[in-house]
Order: structure tokens, then C-alpha cells, then sequence
């Protein structure tokens, strides 16, 4: 399967710039996952890469050829629309069949494509029925055999989960997952949900205002946000505005004791210190020892399954989110509001980043 790369990728509608600058590599076989807040030029570039949608400015080779000017008819990629875009007049087996017809396949062939892409997507026993006597969800699996029938070269899905409830959703992400992987499928996954990000890509890239704001293996780009932008949208709880100290080993938030720090890239200037939930510990017995602590009281307590969230205002002036196991998973009993706290962390927790200008 051939490589995708993307250099300067740009598109303008008019005065609108919907994608300022894009450059990336997705590599053969891999899954990219494209992640990104609505409006940020996700759909307008996966639609470029499909060719149907030009380029304003840059170019797109896949497997070292120049695609920039081939109608998506002669680049042979597998698209899943946002919206999936099924034709409404036809049934399940001729809207899975038509792409195979515009190639000028045989009957025979046709129809045994068209009953294993079902069987793909295990809908084989919808292939009569019209898109209109099918559920959200199952209308998502004949847009994904659409998009298989042909053998692409390149998959390209534009938040092909977003209608199905959660266990489908579930099902259907290892379901595409393994498809793509059995079929070594060079792919791109469109969505603004980093969970399905996470768990699906080999790569997450992370999108803002059309540009590429980080990219890494999911792990890396969970633990390491690199700008304030990526800390929020990654749901990091605790963002303290502040500083760094000029030898790097303490952040002087605007309220507050100074924290230690341990390992961080020196930042100048304006700073957030952005530490996750589930990396303050808390307690209403002993500190550790060489932590980070601040005492204070629970203002909410909420249930999350595995986890519980406490809010905690401190006796400094801050509320702090500290996430820890839930009893089921053998975490400390709920402890009810107004309980008084020690919360803790280590000098190497959390990551800081520069401030965004106002
Ligand atoms: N045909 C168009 N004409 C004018 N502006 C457009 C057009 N298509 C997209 N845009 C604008 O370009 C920007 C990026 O749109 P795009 O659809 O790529 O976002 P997205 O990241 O897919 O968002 P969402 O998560 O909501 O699907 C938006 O500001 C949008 O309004
Ligand atoms: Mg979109």
C-alpha cells in the first residue's frame, strides 16, 4: 500500500482560509487518526486528499505520484462521508455496487464483491432494503462496504462512528480497526473525539485552525501536550497560569505555593502548568514523601465508573481536579463533601507549555 504525503497543503474559500497549511506523512499501512475541534479543516482536508475538493496551494503524492490534479475517480480511495451519502433510490447491494460499476466490472464479479463487502460489514442480510429502512448505524456500514468494494489503495473515513450509540460505536472502531489492519489499508480517520482517536490510530494528529499542532503516537501526545491549545483540548483538568523559574525546577503559578518541577522543557514567559487528574493523588492520612502537597476540602464528588472526580478548593485559593480509582477497582470508599485533604503530586507530573496570547 502506498504512502500518503501532504506538503503545504492549503485551501481558500475566498476571504475564509479552511485550511491554512497542512503537512503529513501517513505511512503505508498506517492509520492516521485526524483530531480536531469543528471548523478546524478536518473534512476540507481529507477531501482534498479524495479530489474533491482543489487545492488552493501545496500538493499531495501518494505512493511518489503527483495526485494534486486527478479527479478522485482516478486515485482510488475508499471515502466515508461525514454525512455517509448514500443514493436514496437505490438498495443496500446497488449503492455498494456502484463504484465497481463505474470501473466496468463484470456482473459476476460485481455481485460477488458486493456480497463479501457485505459480509464484511455483516449486512448481508440488509442487501435489498433502501437506505431509508435502515438504522443510523447500519447505513454507516454500507457507506463503509462502499467505500472497501473497490480494494482502495487509501481509506478515508470523515467521523464514520458519529451516528452510532455507544457499544456500536465500540464494535464498529474494532471493526474498523481490524478491517484496515487485515487489509493493510493506508488509512485516514477523521474525528473530534479523542478517545476514538486514541484507540484507533497508529498516529494521532492534532488539528487547529488548519495547521497541524502535534503529532505522535497516541501515549506520547496524551502525556506530552506541547501548547496550551492541546492541553484543553486533550482534557488535561488542572491548567494554572504562571511562570517558570529561570533554573527550571519550580513553576510560580499566579496563586498559590511554588511547585516543584522535575525534567520539563524550559519555557519563558507567560506558562500553564497543565497536570492531569489522575496524577493528583489524595488522601486524608499520610503525604508521601519529595511530593508536591496541598491541603484542602471537597466541594463536588462525581461518579465515573472506574473513577472517582473530586473538586477540591485548596487552603492556597485554587480548586484542583483530582481523579482517583473507584472502589470497584479497588480505590478508597467515596468520601463525602467538605471532607478536609491532602492532595499530591510528583515534581516529574504534569507538563509545561507557553501561555496563548490573550
Ligand atoms: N465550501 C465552503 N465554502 C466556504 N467555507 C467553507 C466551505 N467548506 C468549509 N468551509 C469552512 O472551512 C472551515 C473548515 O471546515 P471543515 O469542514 O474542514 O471543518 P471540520 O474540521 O471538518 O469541522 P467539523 O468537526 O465540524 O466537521 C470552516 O470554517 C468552514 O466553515
Ligand atoms: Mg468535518
Amino acid at each position: 500500500m502506498p504512502e500518503v504525503v501532504l506538503t503545504d497543503v492549503a485551501k481558500r474559500y475566498g476571504q475564509t482560509v479552511a485550511v491554512e497549511s497542512m503537512s503529513l506523512t501517513i505511512g503505508s499501512g498506517e492509520l492516521v487518526a485526524l483530531l480536531g475541534p469543528s471548523g478546524c479543516g478536518k473534512t476540507t482536508t481529507l477531501r482534498m486528499v479524495g479530489g474533491f475538493v482543489p487545492l488552493s496551494a501545496g500538493r499531495i503524492t501518494v505512493g511518489g505520484r503527483d495526485v494534486s490534479a486527478l479527479p478522485p475517480s482516478r486515485r482510488n480511495m475508499g471515502f466515508v462521508f461525514q454525512n455517509y451519502a448514500l443514493f436514496p433510490h437505490m438498495t443496500v447491494a446497488q449503492n455498494v455496487a456502484f463504484g465497481l460499476q463505474m470501473r466496468r466490472f463484470g456482473r459476476d464479479d460485481t455481485a460477488r464483491k458486493v456480497t463479501q463487502a457485505l459480509n464484511r460489514v455483516r449486512l448481508d442480510a440488509y442487501a435489498e432494503r433502501y437506505p431509508r429502512q435502515l438504522s443510523g448505524g447500519q447505513q454507516q456500514r454500507v457507506a463503509l462496504a462502499r467505500a472497501l468494494v473497490i480494494e482502495p489503495d487509501v481509506l478515508l473515513l470523515d467521523e464514520p462512528l458519529s451516528n452510532l450509540d455507544a457499544s456500536l460505536r465500540q464494535e464498529m472502531k474494532i471493526e474498523i480497526r481490524q478491517l484496515q489492519q487485515s487489509l493493510g489499508l493506508t488509512t485516514i480517520f477523521v474525528t473530534h473525539d479523542q478517545d476514538e482517536a486514541m484507540s484507533t490510530a497508529d498516529r494521532m494528529v492534532l488539528m487547529y485552525r488548519g495547521r497541524v499542532e502535534q503529532a505522535g503516537p497516541p501515549a506520547e501526545v496524551y502525556a506530552r501536550p506541547r501548547s496550551q491549545f492541546a492541553a484543553r483540548f486533550l482534557g488535561v483538568a488542572n491548567l494554572l497560569a504562571g511562570s517558570m523559574t529561570l533554573d527550571g525546577t519550580e513553576f510560580m503559578p499566579k496563586t498559590g505555593p511554588m511547585l516543584r518541577l522535575r525534567g520539563q522543557r524550559q519555557i519563558r514567559g507567560d506558562a500553564i502548568f497543565a497536570l492531569r487528574g489522575e496524577e493528583i493523588g489524595l488522601t486524608t492520612g499520610t503525604v508521601p514523601e519529595n511530593v508536591n502537597c496541598l491541603g484542602g476540602r471537597i466541594g463536588i464528588a462525581t461518579f465515573h465508573g472506574s473513577t472517582v472526580e473530586y473538586h477540591v478548593m485548596t487552603d492556597a485559593g485554587i480548586t484542583l481536579i483530582s481523579r482517583v480509582p473507584a472502589p470497584a477497582v479497588g480505590g478508597a470508599p467515596v468520601l463525602p463533601c467538605d471532607t478536609r485533604v491532602s492532595l499530591h503530586w510528583k515534581p516529574e507530573s504534569g507538563v509545561v507549555v507557553a501561555a496563548e496570547n490573550g
